[in-house]
């Protein structure tokens, strides 16, 4: 199941995925209050919360967050704070009581789950009259060259049936989704400064290398280097990996 693939994916690498995943631009967290009337004190629900990254985004806005996240180990990464309070559930069955979120967004994350129970879910604990649901994505701009190879490496190696946004085909579920308005959509660039030590770790975060084997793992780490030594990245102090954010939004419509 891709919900047992991705916690066990993600379990093992959460130290990991702390370090070397990027953040979300400031223009789209702008862009998705004022899609949604959010003001300081507004409860947003954040599912897939992982080790926190966009539930601090949102807290640092004065928002009240709470995070939802099945994996103990991502949740053990989350700082809790007077804004962030973490919990233990599923997009599909958060265990949140019902009308109580302004919003509910899914940064990274949407596209793991099983979206027909997931958006009854958000359709239960979002408030009457409330924001809506906003999803976001940090996507690797495969635009440029050695992006698209290193990309590339986590790509073939994920499971069959693996879920990924790298296609988009999440979408297609909620075209003419009946009782929610046409999904709304902005792009931002979000490049991230980083260093190749930290390339390496953010490949060997993600699910679909986490869970393989030492020797796959260390295959695909050795991969890695020899594209970014191709492109002249390895040796460098610095390298920016340019990604692109997307920001989808809906709301209920009646
Ligand atoms: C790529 S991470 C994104 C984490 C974080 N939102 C971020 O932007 O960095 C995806 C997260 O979704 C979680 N996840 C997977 N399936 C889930 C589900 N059915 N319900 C809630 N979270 C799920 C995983 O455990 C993982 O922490």
């Amino acid at each position: 199941m891709a919900n047992e693939a991705v916690r066990h994916g993600f379990d093992g690498a959460a130290d990991a995925y702390a370090h070397s995943r990027p953040a979300y631009p400031d223009e789209a967290v702008a862009m998705l209050l004022r899609s949604f009337g959010l003001t300081p004190g507004a409860h947003v629900v954040d599912l897939g919360a992982g080790t926190g990254i966009f539930s601090h985004h949102l807290a640092a806005q004065g928002l009240t967050i709470t995070a939802v996240e099945p994996s103990a180990e991502m949740r053990a990464k989350i700082i809790a704070s007077d804004h962030v309070t973490t919990h233990a559930g599923q997009a599909e069955s958060t265990g949140l009581p019902d009308r109580s979120a302004d919003a509910v967004v899914a940064a990274t994350a949407w596209h793991w789950f099983d979206a027909e129970r997931a958006i009854k879910e958000v359709r239960r604990i979002l408030k009457p009259g409330a924001g809506g649901l906003g999803l976001l994505w940090n996507l690797y701009d495969e635009s440029v060259a050695w992006v698209a190879e290193y990309a590339d490496i986590s790509y073939r190696r994920r499971p069959a049936n693996s879920p990924s946004a790298r296609d988009g085909d999440w979408r297609a579920f909620f075209d003419g989704l009946s009782g929610w308005e046409p999904l709304q959509e902005a792009r931002f660039d979000n490049p991230q400064d980083t260093t190749p030590d930290r390339l390496i770790e953010r490949l060997l975060s993600s699910s679909a290398i986490a869970n393989l084997s030492t020797a796959e793992r260390e295959d695909a780490r050795q991969e890695a280097w020899s594209v970014l030594r191709r492109h002249g990245l390895a040796a460098r102090a610095q390298v920016v990996l340019p990604y692109v954010t997307t920001l989808h939004w809906t709301k209920p419509s009646g």
